[in-house]
């Protein structure tokens, strides 16, 4: 029997994370944060001083990642960089590298592995259209750039990083703007997709939402 597998895909600071941890959560399923493994492939990369265009070497950083999640936590080498991979100079490289796809192809396999009983939540940018397109249930997740700002300015407020509105609109716009032109994985919804426009619904209405999809077509 196949491995039930929900994908959530969307711009950033979507609410994406949270509405897949809490869907994992609820159906005792898996969760895999596809966007942490390019946050961690660019703070490697940052770390080792790599430049941000340097596809071979960014592929083999990818490639030989050692890294871990546990308990909601993430290891990269063995040191605890939940935080530090949440920088907004870690997003922006992250969004850099994962246009490369030498880069994008290193992590299939990982990410394929947390497919695992009793099932999977994956979130990111092309879990429905690449990684996992047999899929039982894909969504894509939105919310104006507003409320997208909004949110992520409160979530680093709230993990002690300074913030200012202006420069977290500038870099959404830009970044929606990279991930969904670029050649390769772009940005959009899976054919089938399940369109949920997240501006004017609290977390449990998206959750309870995506929770109703699945339990339709399981
Ligand atoms: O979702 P998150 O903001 O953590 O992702 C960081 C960056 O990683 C995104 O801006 C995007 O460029 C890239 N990404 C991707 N494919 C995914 C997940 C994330 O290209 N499946």
């Amino acid at each position: 029997h196949a491995i039930p597998v929900i994908t959530i895909d969307g711009p950033t600071a979507s609410g994406k994370g949270t509405v897949a941890q809490l869907v994992a959560e609820r159906l005792g399923f898996h969760y895999l944060d596809s966007g942490a493994l390019y946050r961690l492939t660019a703070l490697s990369a940052l770390q080792a001083e790599t430049p941000l265009d340097d596809e071979q070497a960014l592929a083999k950083l990818a490639g030989e990642l050692h890294c871990s999640f546990s308990n909601g936590a993430i290891f990269l080498n063995g040191e605890d960089v939940s935080m530090a991979i949440r920088a907004e100079k870690v997003g922006n490289a992250a969004s850099k590298v994962a246009a490369l796809p030498a880069l994008r192809r290193a992590l299939v396999e990982l990410q394929l592995r947390f497919a695992q009983v009793p099932g999977l939540v994956a979130d990111g940018r092309d879990m429905g259209t690449v990684i996992f397109p047999d899929a039982c249930l894909k969504v894509f997740l939105t919310a104006s750039v507003e409320a997208r700002a909004e949110r992520r300015y409160k979530q680093l407020i709230d993990k002690g990083f300074s913030a200012n509105m202006h420069d977290l609109l500038k870099d959404l716009n830009e970044r929606d703007a990279r991930d969904s032109n670029r050649a390769i994985a772009p940005l959009k919804p899976a054919e089938g997709a399940y369109l949920l426009d997240t501006s004017n619904l609290t977390v449990n209405q998206a959750v309870e939402q995506v929770l109703g999809w699945y339990a339709a077509v399981k």
